[in-house]
């Protein structure tokens, strides 16, 4: 075991570490050498594509709120996305032309499944993303994406989530060139800036890492933890509050950080931290003026934000620095430091990150 975790403490953390590669991985299947959107290698009719249901669990169903939020923006389809146990037991509505993307790491997931199950009584097509070659999911679709993050072991999802939300990105870029919604300038521009992305997620790496381990300090005594984010910001919360739940057993939420005055502000005090993912242009602004509110009410405030970020420097009491970069790429690296986060968490209080109480890495029973 010593070898294969190449001396990280744990498998989590040297997944964490492998990000880079997982990322540059999985583009180098679903882009060409110059970033160019591949409409082929998806294998499935996009321009008849009318709408997009994506279904997944955990940490796949953040992926996929991601996923949404790129092929409306940029393919101009109306998208969805439901937790498959929820959508397996719905009476869900769709047609031919309905894309239905299942994510699931595993691809052995019961629930996801019977996702599928349910989206093939109304004749859609199913579109797999799934580490796993092989596994149930890529004989029960019509298509597969790979993502190829490698071998998963840590309980808690860190490279496949990064490399899910690459493999969604492509699946948007390749749907709005089938679709022509955008220049092909402009296409080309995302695609190289995506090729760009390992680079800066390593970078991410290095930025977080001494920040993330002093910020796991203000949970010592921690009762519950809020993460606050808006527009993109809003799924990477919810996964840096299930990565902190899974691992570290802290309550936490992830909420939109506008919706927080109707509710989680009731359990803002000094023993429940807030993490706030700030994002940038206009949520951010906003994002900030819902942390001020926190701060007014004695919360510790963590902040996730770029490395020359003024404002979040003298409103949070700990910046967790990232690397300026806008557009595409937010989600990515604004990730790294709250998996990082949670990982300091739960090693702080002696807690095996790999193996946390009650989980299982795939869950192939209902
Ligand atoms: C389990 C794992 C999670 C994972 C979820 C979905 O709960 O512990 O990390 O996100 O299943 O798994 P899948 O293999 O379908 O992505």
């Amino acid at each position: 075991e010593a070898v294969e975790l190449g001396g990280f403490e744990s498998y989590m953390l040297k997944e964490i570490h492998e990000q880079p590669a997982a990322l540059r991985a999985t583009l180098a299947g679903l882009l060409g050498p110059e970033g160019e959107a591949d409409t082929g290698a998806i294998g499935l009719p996009l321009r008849e594509v009318r709408r997009v249901v994506v279904v997944a669990c955990g940490t796949a169903y953040h992926a996929g709120l991601l996923g949404k939020a790129y092929i409306e923006r940029l393919a101009g389809l109306p998208a969805e996305v439901s937790v498959a146990s929820e959508y397996r037991y719905s009476e869900p509505v769709g047609d031919g032309d309905t894309l239905v993307v299942a994510i699931s790491q595993s691809g052995e997931t019961i629930d996801t499944l019977a996702a599928i199950q349910a989206a093939r009584r109304f004749g859609g097509r199913v579109l797999a993303i799934t580490n796993t070659r092989g596994s149930l999911i890529t004989r029960e679709a019509d298509a597969v994406l790979l993502t190829s993050a490698g071998p998963e072991i840590g309980v808690a999802a860190t490279k496949t989530f990064l490399a899910q939300i690459a493999a969604l990105q492509a699946l948007a870029l390749a749907l709005a060139a089938a679709r022509k919604t955008l220049p092909e300038g402009e296409l080309l521009r995302m695609g190289r800036g995506l090729r760009r992305l390992p680079e800066r997620v390593e970078e991410a790496i290095g930025l977080a890492a001494p920040a993330a381990r002093q910020a796991a300090a203000l949970f010592e005594s921690a009762r519950c933890a809020l993460f606050l984010g808006r527009g993109p910001a809003y799924p990477v919360a919810l996964e840096g509050a299930l990565k902190l739940k899974e691992i570290s057993y802290v309550p936490a939420e992830g909420y939109p950080a506008g919706e927080m005055k109707h509710g989680p502000i009731a359990l803002v005090d000094e023993r429940c931290p807030v993490v706030a993912v700030l994002g940038e242009g206009l949520l951010r602004e906003k994002t900030l003026s819902n942390v001020e509110e926190t701060v007014a009410r004695g919360a510790p405030v963590i902040a996730v934000a770029g490395t020359g970020d003024g404002d979040a420097r003298r409103l949070s009491g700990l910046l967790l620095p990232v690397p300026e970069e806008g557009g595409l790429l937010g989600p990515y690296l604004w990730t790294v430091p709250l998996q990082l986060l949670a990982y300091h968490v739960a090693r702080a209080r002696g807690l095996d990150v790999d193996k946390p109480r009650n989980l299982a890495k795939s869950v192939t029973v209902e």
